[in-house]
């Protein structure tokens, strides 16, 4: 086997099914750095109790994600894929870094005060500590590369921070400093046209959809507010649609929406069903290969089981040395 260039690291809350969003955001990249890294990748399920109210659907939201990774392209024979609360080792050394934050820094962070303005009923301590856990599932990996959108890149800078202080307040190097990878995310908007696509502004096209809930949601899809009729001249340069039909659709559709859009050749409807045919047509490997997936009852369990035997032999190696590093009797 070819050499890497050494260990990815990621995180994501279980949010169930995913979309277009977190295909193009997240996922795609996934897949992407296998080639080049051993990658580890983690659903954060601790991370989610901050926020989440009922747990109730975390473990069937956990499984469709795995089945939406997997699916997409995610080779558990390769990657580990597991569970962040299967490896307690991450609460443990939570806890010794903690010692290491000033609590001052943690209230400061923008990610936190926003939390607190969006759940002003529950500031829980976990809320606080998030990025302190956050530090830990990468250092206990020992990650040297953390891709991350530009909403988590405080949290990177802070994890950095941490380690320092951790390395230098026991004069140790046992924690790596990881490197930040900052993805190029496309900002890909919901069927509205306005906010970013999301499962909470059910704005959303999930990529296991069947192909007639796809072409039922793209043709619910907002165009150019100011083309009302269709004898409108329309300005795809503006429009949601065009922009999607660049990502998924053939270069030949993209030259022909391109050009009679802005003459009216042709209607929004007519543009929308063409999307919806190219996107249908671009998911159908996923989705079989996603039915396949599932039908096998056991599997996502499985491999999770195998992930986290695997992450956890490495955590358990990582936490010995900090516990020496620390001088813990
Ligand atoms: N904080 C990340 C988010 O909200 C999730 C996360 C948890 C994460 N631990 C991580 C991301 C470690 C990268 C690395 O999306």
């Amino acid at each position: 086997m070819n050499k890497k260039k050494g260990r990815v690291f990621s995180g994501a809350r279980p949010t169930g099914r995913q979309h277009l969003g977190n295909y193009l955001g997240a996922i795609k990249n996934y897949v992407d750095l296998q080639k080049d890294y051993d990658c580890v990748y983690c659903i954060v399920d601790l991370h989610a109790l901050t926020t989440v109210e009922d747990t109730l659907n975390l473990k069937q939201n956990t499984n469709e994600m795995v089945l939406d990774w997997l699916a997409a392209g995610v080779n558990p024979e390769e990657t580990i894929v597991f569970v962040q609360s299967h490896v307690p080792e991450v609460t443990e050394l939570h806890t010794i870094l903690s010692m290491v934050t000033p609590l001052g820094k943690l209230t400061d962070l923008p990610t936190f005060k926003e939390k607190v303005r969006m759940q002003p009923e529950n500031v829980n301590y976990g809320l606080v500590g998030y990025p302190v856990l956050m530090t830990a599932d990468i250092v206990l990996y020992k990650a040297d590369v953390v891709p991350v959108g530009i909403d988590q890149a405080p949290h990177l800078e802070f994890a950095r921070e941490i380690v320092r202080s951790f390395n230098h307040r026991f004069n140790t190097k046992v924690l790596i400093e990881p490197q930040m990878k900052n993805t190029v995310i496309p900002k890909v908007l919901g069927i509205d046209g306005k906010e970013k696509m999301g499962k909470s502004l059910n704005n959303h096209i999930e990529l296991a959809a069947t192909a007639e809930e796809t072409k039922a949601r793209v043709l619910d899809m907002v165009t150019d507010p100011a083309r009302i009729k269709r004898t409108d001249p329309g300005n795809p340069d503006i429009c949601n649609v065009f922009t999607m039909h660049k990502i998924f659709s053939p270069q030949a559709d993209i030259d022909m929406v391109n050009v009679e859009c802005r003459r009216a050749g042709i209607g929004c409807v007519e543009c929308k069903t063409l999307y919806a045919k190219n996107l249908n047509q671009e998911l159908k490997p996923f989705r079989e290969k996603r039915s396949e997936l599932a039908s096998k009852k056991s599997l996502v369990d499985e491999i999770l089981q195998d992930g986290s035997n695997r992450a956890r032999k490495i955590a358990q190696k990582t936490m010995q040395e900090v516990r020496e590093a620390v001088q813990l009797p």
